[in-house]
């Protein structure tokens, strides 16, 4: 074996198991494996590419986000029109859809495969000589957008076929749905309300959403998933005779069909098919919206033939959408970790599809004077893909009499800050900070994370039990732990030397610098970069907290939205308290070394490979003394790449740029000048 097959071998088998690894930890939310065991995988992939950036493979993990954000998608008309399906909504429906089928194919037996129908987008896939090539949304079903960016970083579609069994085809245009998986879209929203961002209302809307970013670093961030329900083209032909055989053939080179698929002799079994997975789709990992059902022989679909815009051969047949009639209680506005607040109705407990719901989030209050809903109103509250009940019809009709509009509170229910709404954002916030209590664990974890106080363990391992204690109101209160020793004492597993080592760790913490000090208060938009940016343009923490609009937007990485949060947040009385008692218990710093010179101002690098003399942290540190921007990525607008040992394909791109390139040497030399 050359050297170049045994790489490509092993980057080949790498990939074959992460692969299946992301298909069991995205789409079955069963993962398979540890996560450091993931990432050990994936770095020995990273690391065989950086050897041997000739070999890297066009469908690798590592580089998932192919492209650059664009300005707006390109219009493709579809070579096979996507067109859309008829709709039969009971067992009736369904007999006469098949009578109809049965006249038409005289004397033949019919077989009906009988799928998932996913409630996602529709998508078209071309794979040319095996490689995709083009993804492309259904649009009007004549002509839709080209999202081949986006769709390249879903994980669970192959972007290059092969199988042991069957040659690639030249040509293959492959249709099925891109949906957001229950799992993946539960911990989308979670993380998105832990941030303050906001939620989806349902994994449909999420998965649209991603898809439509222009930025495909977004989409790639997004678990989607694609499921394969037919073939458009085959060039040479796949030589299978009916539906499910083209999908299992679909399968070998990784493609992913639904998670339940039947093959029926008769309307009869479909009947009861369709039954039995109205009853497993709670169970079922992924939203569907009924079954979809299809003669499978596809010599008789091609006899059948289409109506209109709709096949013959096939059907969606829907569930029943589930709603149920009820009246508003009460509309309580919750505080998230990050202030965000968010409407939720307290509704008069209804069963709705075999649920009982007495709680429904209204999002925000655009959406409560959307759907104009008050306290008292009668609403048709529907579930839909049985997950997340929601409002959406209000019956003003049987409104009671002085039913009032509801308005956004102007104090938050926590802590009775001020509520604030910055004009053309969708959240409301409690500007409460520090101060409020909904807010506190967050705002503790943050202060505690090693890049802001760094007091090792508090913030994974007690601050939850602090807080039960009630030892923690705020983050200044840290610095009073050590005179409650006893009570600290009684958490379970504390004992005498983590007590200790969590007062040392304190007392440590004192002496920092003005950034990290910054960084730690939690102010919205300030992060680490921005910290710094502050205390170097500002000096001392007074002239921060005294700075006014216009001085706080002339700091370099510090945007008007930002100027205007750190502005809000120096009024709050709360906060200022909270500032000074850290003050007060002694918080401290050197003076910032006012940078003489900031040659590199605004200047993009980017450092790779291995350097032997320092850390790439502190490469990037040293640059960023000078003013420079360090990026993770070459582009046009790299100013220079400083390239250590074992650099890979950012040298590479570089050097196809024509980009100045500095080896290690060079950049001492370039470091001592200053
Ligand atoms: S087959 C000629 N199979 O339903 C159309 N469609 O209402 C053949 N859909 O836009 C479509 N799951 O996106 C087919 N298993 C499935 C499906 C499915 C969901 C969607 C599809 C289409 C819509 C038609």
């Amino acid at each position: 074996m050359t050297q170049q097959n045994t790489v490509v071998a092993q980057m080949r088998q790498l990939i074959q198991i992460l692969a299946k690894h992301n298909h069991a930890y995205y789409v079955m939310d069963q993962p398979t494996i540890e996560d450091s065991e993931y990432d050990q995988l994936f770095h020995q992939l990273k690391a065989l590419e950086a050897q041997y950036p000739e070999f890297v493979q066009p469908d690798t993990p590592t580089k998932t986000v192919g492209g650059k954000p664009l300005s707006k998608f390109a219009n493709v008309t579809h070579a096979v029109p996507m067109l859309s399906l008829g709709n039969v909504f009971n067992e009736e429906d369904l007999y006469a859809f098949a009578r109809r089928a049965e006249e038409r194919l005289p004397n033949q037996k019919i077989e009906y495969d009988v799928e998932l129908k996913f409630d996602g987008l529709a998508i078209s896939l071309w794979y040319e000589h095996g490689v995709l090539v083009r993804g492309v949304t259904r649009g009007d079903g004549e002509t839709g957008e080209d999202i081949t960016q986006n769709v390249k970083t879903i994980r669970n579609l192959p972007k290059v076929l092969s199988s042991e069994k069957t040659a690639v085809p030249e040509l293959l245009e492959v249709r099925g749905e891109v949906l957001m998986p229950k799992a993946g879209f539960e911990k989308l929203n979670a993380e998105n309300e832990a941030k303050g961002e906001k939620t989806f209302a349902n994994p449909r809307n999420a998965a649209a959403g991603s898809l439509r970013q222009l930025d495909p670093a977004i989409a790639a961030s997004r678990p989607l998933a694609f499921y394969a329900y037919g073939i458009a083209q085959c060039e040479p032909p796949h030589g299978q005779n009916t539906m499910s055989a083209s999908l299992e053939w679909l399968t070998q080179f990784g493609f992913a069909v639904g998670e339940r698929h039947f093959i029926c002799d008769n309307i009869q079994d479909v009947q009861a098919a369709y039954e039995q997975i109205n009853t497993e789709r709670p169970n079922l990992s992924v939203e569907i919206d009924g079954m979809v059902i299809k003669v499978n022989d596809l010599k008789q679909q091609q006899t059948l033939g289409f109506l209109s815009r709709e096949p013959r051969w096939a059907t969606a047949y829907k569930f029943p959408a589930v709603a149920a009639l009820t009246t508003v209680e009460n509309i309580d506005w919750q505080v998230g970790r990050t202030g965000t607040l968010t409407p939720v109705a307290r509704l008069n407990p209804v069963a709705v599809g075999g649920v009982t719901v007495s709680n429904v989030t209204l999002h925000n209050i655009g959406e409560i004077h959307r759907l104009d809903v008050r306290i008292g109103d009668t609403v048709s509250v529907y579930r839909s893909g049985d997950v997340i009940p929601k409002v959406e019809k209000v019956w003003p009709e049987f409104r009671p009499e002085g039913a009032a509009e509801v308005h956004l509170p102007e104090c938050c229910p926590v802590c009775s800050s001020p509520v604030v709404m910055p004009e053309g954002e969708a959240l409301a916030r409690c500007s409460g900070g520090l101060y409020c209590a909904a807010q506190r664990i967050e705002a503790i974890r943050h202060f505690v994370s090693r890049k802001a106080m760094d007091i090792e363990g508090l913030g994974d391992r007690w601050a939850e039990s602090l807080l039960h204690l009630d030892l923690l109101k705020d983050v200044a209160d840290i610095y009073s732990l050590h005179e409650h020793r006893d009570q600290l004492l009684t958490i379970e597993k504390m004992g005498e030397k983590s007590v200790q080592n969590l007062i040392d760790s304190i007392e440590n913490s004192k002496k920092t610098t003005l950034a990290a000090f910054i960084y730690a208060l939690g102010i919205r938009g300030v992060g680490e970069t921005t910290a710094r940016m502050l205390a170097n343009t500002f000096q001392t923490f007074d002239a921060i907290r005294n700075a006014d609009l216009d001085a706080l937007k002339k700091t370099p990485d510090v945007g008007d939205i930002t100027a205007e949060w750190i502005v809000d947040f120096f009024q709050a009385p709360h906060n200022l308290e909270v500032v000074d008692r850290l003050l007060a218990a002694g918080i401290h710093w050197d003076a910032p070394v006012a940078p003489t010179r900031q040659p590199l101002n605004g200047e993009s690098w980017v450092v790779t490979g291995t350097l032997s003399t320092m850390g790439r942290d502190e490469a990037t540190q040293q640059l960023q003394a000078l003013g420079a921007r360090v990026s993770g990525s070459v582009s046009s607008k790299t100013k220079c790449v400083v390239a250590g040992e074992k650099a890979g394909s950012k040298l590479d791109k570089a050097e196809k740029l024509g980009i100045p390139v500095m080896n290690e040497q060079q950049f001492l030399e370039f470091l001592q000048q200053y």
